[in-house]
């Protein structure tokens, strides 16, 4: 059931560089919220028309939440200034999360960016389960946008996480899929992927994981552009291999068996007009 919370601020803090958490509770809780489930952000102000979707980073005691955002324009701008005090209206939880992996030990999470929020959210929650952490890769641009290693490296042992930056500043040089590809061993076990990210690396990530090991069931949570989050708009719509029609991403994911994406390194490449243009007469 489509719920808006009425939320107080408790705490909103930096954690990197325009890295963010911000803490709130409803007066109306609970909030029972799954891994993978995000929440539309109404800010305090009539500048914005749409609201702005964020991943769940984590719930605590009934209707108290967090949500892990990057400054990246004038609207995060605006939820960085928020204060203790502060009121927000916040539609959720929304979406389809994730599965939990049928073995933690051998699940695989895979994320990049901010991309890392709902993970952490689902390493948090295997942690209540009595078996050694998932493993974790983590790939950023570079040190200063490594967020929650405090709060990851509390879930994960320490083994099993792995930093990658594409400058080398922290971690492996290099991207997530060249950091795998380096410790593939590790992973012969893995029987259940879970990637959150820029959809680029996501498709590479899934392509690399479908040739080491096709066995491997993997789940993507998809970051599109969310209007509404509420499958009013059709702005988050997604091609699928599965169907014909395209899938509103909003009602039926975020999360997906990545299988059923139709990744752009899978779709037909446009056709070249010069190329086209020369059979005409
Ligand atoms: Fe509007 Fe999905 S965001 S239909």
């Amino acid at each position: 059931m489509l719920r808006d919370h009425p939320c107080h601020v408790l705490e909103n803090r930096p954690c990197g560089h325009h890295l963010w958490v911000l803490t709130v509770r409803s007066t109306h809780p609970p909030f029972d919220c799954q891994p993978g489930q995000f929440v539309m952000v109404d800010l305090p102000t009539r500048q914005f028309f749409f609201r702005r979707p964020f991943s769940v980073l984590a719930t605590h005691d009934p209707g108290t939440f967090d949500i892990y955002y990057k400054v990246v324009g004038k609207g995060t701008a605006m939820m960085a200034e928020l204060q203790p005090g502060d009121e927000v209206k916040i539609l959720g939880p929304l979406g389809v999360g994730f599965a939990p992996p049928k073995n933690p030990a051998q699940a695989l999470l895979v994320g990049g960016g901010i991309g890392i929020a709902p993970l952490y959210f689902l390493a948090k929650t295997l942690q209540q389960t009595d078996t050694p952490s998932p493993h974790c890769f983590y790939g950023v641009r570079s040190s200063h946008e490594v967020g929650l290693s405090k709060e990851l490296e509390a879930v994960t042992s320490e083994n099993r996480l792995h930093y990658a930056t594409d400058d080398g500043s922290y971690g492996f040089s290099g991207n997530v899929c060249q950091l795998l590809e380096a410790k593939k061993e590790a992973l012969r076990e893995v029987s259940e992927a879970y990637l959150c990210g820029p959809t680029v690396m996501m498709d590479a990530t899934y392509q690399w994981l479908n040739a080491f090991n096709p066995n491997i069931q993997v789940y993507a949570s998809l970051e599109e552009h969310m209007p509404c989050g509420t499958g009013a708009c059709t702005g988050c719509v997604i091609p699928r291999t599965d169907r014909f029609l395209p899938t509103k991403c909003c009602l039926e994911g975020p999360v997906f068996d990545a299988q059923t994406i139709l990744w752009p390194s899978m779709r037909p490449q446009a056709k070249d007009p010069e190329a086209s243009s020369s059979c005409c007469p």
